[in-house]
């Protein structure tokens, strides 16, 4: 029933709640390390480092690239057979603007390279590139989850919502450990509302 976890838990609700905790303290360690100001911003090598720092107590591919294809809701994800190549492209394009900036972010969602936990890594690998390029990050505080993940499932085919969402809730208050926390709630998912291999739809 649940993912295959180095935890050896076998329910769902189960997993879910203990990767919820870990990658919580998890992500305050790595907020109070100075590691991540060694991680490359705005390249999947980066966000590689995120993910596994993140995951590795707990899934066996945390920091690598899925090799099953997958999907949440009606949309499938890129096909592992060209995820390699969207990567590269997706570390080519340009972060000097904002605009810019929400452009990666959706693309890299597009990409979804982990088979779980990409939008907790993806949260904190876009706000890394606010910081580094615009001294600004987004208060997740200010986000709606509701509104956040509407706006993310129709990103990939207009990306107004979402870039006019996280300007709303941009600030500078860039060291502040409150605001950069609730990024890493995975309570940004519905209950049961999980990603499928797509051979199993
Ligand atoms: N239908 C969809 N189409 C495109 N992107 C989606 C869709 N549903 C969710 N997403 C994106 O996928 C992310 C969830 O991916 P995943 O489950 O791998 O990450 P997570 O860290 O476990 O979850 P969460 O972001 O909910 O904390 C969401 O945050 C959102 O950005
Ligand atoms: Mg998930």
């Amino acid at each position: 029933m649940a993912l295959q976890n180095k935890l050896g838990i076998n329910n769902s609700a189960e997993l879910a709640r203990v990767e919820e905790r870990i990658s919580k303290i998890k992500a305050i360690e790595l907020y109070e390390s100075n590691i991540v100001e060694e991680f490359e911003v705005g390249k999947f090598s980066g966000l590689a480092k995120i993910h596994k720092f993140l995951f590795d107590e707990i899934y066996d591919f945390a920091g690598k690239a899925r090799t099953v294809n997958i999907a949440k809701g009606n949309f499938r994800f890129v096909p592992v057979m060209y995820l390699e190549t969207a990567l590269k492209h997706i570390d080519a394009m340009p972060q000097s603007t904002y605009d810019e900036i929400i452009e990666k972010y959706v693309e890299m969602n597009v990409a979804h390279p982990f088979r779980e936990g990409n939008g907790r890594s993806t949260r904190i690998w876009l706000d890394l590139i606010l910081k580094k390029e615009l001294k600004l990050v987004v208060d997740w505080n200010k986000v709606e989850k509701e509104d956040y993940l509407l706006a993310m499932e129709r990103s990939p085919v207009k990306d107004v919502e979402i870039k006019v969402l996280l300007k709303n809730a941009l600030t500078d208050q860039i060291e502040d450990r409150e605001v950069y926390m609730k990024g890493i709630d995975a309570s940004y998912h519905y209950e049961g509302y999980n990603t499928f291999k797509s051979e199993d739809l």
